[in-house]
């Protein structure tokens, strides 16, 4: 048996050079025999296993480290996701950045729905002998005394005269521009709103008074006149009692030129008296918005023939603008840089949806014929 005994060694097993041999590999060799080639194989294997036991921990280390980073990147992920959703649902948690990056363009049109008794509203409602008014009763109520609210640029024949509170303060803009370019404040409110009694009375009134062909041709019947609109009013002069036209009154010409830039139009020419079915009344003017009025002047269209005109305008074909006051058919665009875009929606029935540009002013109007006209302007 060895027992380690350097002397010994030198004296047997080494010198037997019996390589095979067990006990051989159990010796505790002298520092010089480590440095030789014969016995570096149980040194070399005792490094393998040393390194092997190294990179258990290292993989270990590693596999640790994978699970921490996987665990930290899926909590990081789960807070940011709940963040995206807090953003996405309005919450107020959400980091700025992934809100900012998540956000999306606003839409640049909207879906206007419409229903069919809107049809019958507006500013430009076509009322005459083939389209009588609906008398909305929410339009109804918003009749009112022009005493009540008129300003003191103009003059109302009586307490008791009517309109429609919107067009007495549109009225009463054009009025004080009116008396501020010419200081002339005698224009006079003659007759306004009239309800369907009214209109009967009015008939009976000129039929006695002038035949019932004059009545005929200068009253429209009960149920079709302007007058129930709340946005027609007869107009006339009286400085204190002298009463004159307005169509002949050299102090009104600032408002014969300059109503259509308010919104308002004479509304029966005797040259449009065919279509109109009404003689020609230089006193009736009628309230249609701008750009409507300024339009309708300057193409010398009555308003039968404006409502006809206005329906070859559509989005799905080319809309009107009106730009510094000149007309033009482009293709539509919820973006259009022009002062006034306008088209033409056709009813769909008991409701019609309206596609209108989301960042411009808009009026959706009822024709009181079979659609609805919107006007967008800048
Ligand atoms: N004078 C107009 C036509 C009306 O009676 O309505
Ligand atoms: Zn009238």
């Amino acid at each position: 048996m060895n027992n380690g005994n350097y002397n010994n060694r030198n004296n047997n097993n080494y010198n037997n050079t019996n390589f095979g041999y067990e006990p051989e590999v159990k010796r505790r060799y002298t520092p010089e025999e480590v440095g030789h080639d014969k016995f570096r194989k149980p040194v070399t294997r005792q490094h393998r296993k040393r390194h092997r036991k190294v990179n258990v921990g290292i993989v270990l280390m590693t596999l640790v480290f994978a699970v921490i980073i996987g665990v930290c990147a899926y909590i990081i992920a789960s807070g940011n996701r709940d963040d995206v959703i807090a953003s996405i649902d309005g919450g107020t948690t959400g980091s700025e950045v992934i809100t900012t990056e998540l956000e999306t363009e606003p839409p640049k049109e909207i879906k206007v729905t419409v229903t069919e008794s809107e049809m019958h509203m507006g500013n430009l409602i076509l009322v005459n002998y083939a389209y009588p008014y609906a008398f909305a009763e929410s339009e109804v109520n918003e009749i009112v005394t022009v005493a009540s609210a008129k300003n003191d640029n103009y003059v109302v024949r009586d307490n008791t005269i009517q309109l429609r509170k919107s067009t007495i303060e549109l009225f009463n803009g054009m009025m004080d521009d009116m008396f501020a370019a010419t200081g002339f404040n005698y224009l006079q409110v003659n007759s306004a709103y009239r309800s369907y009694d009214d209109q009967v009375s009015t008939y009976e009134y000129y039929k006695n008074a002038n035949g019932e062909e004059y009545a005929k041709k200068y009253v429209a019947n009960p149920g079709n006149s302007e007058h129930h609109t709340g946005l027609a009013l007869d107009l006339n002069v009286n400085r204190n009692g002298a009463i004159s036209y307005v169509e002949s009154d050299a102090d009104c010409e600032w408002f014969r030129n300059n109503c259509d830039d308010y919104g308002f139009i004479l509304r029966y020419t005797p040259e449009k008296k065919y279509i109109t079915g009404i003689e020609g009344e230089t006193w009736h003017y009628r309230y249609v918005g701008k750009p409507h009025a300024q339009l309708m002047t300057e193409l010398n269209l009555c308003l039968e023939e404006y409502t006809d005109y206005i329906k070859a305008y559509t989005m799905d074909t080319f809309v009107l603008t009106y730009d510094e006051g000149t007309v033009n058919k482009v293709e539509y665009d919820p973006e259009l840089e022009a002062d006034y875009m306008i088209y033409y929606v056709a009813s769909q029935g008991e409701e019609t949806v309206i596609t209108v540009p989301n960042f411009a002013e808009y009026e959706i109007s009822g024709n009181n014929v079979d659609g609805y006209v919107v006007t967008v302007s800048k």
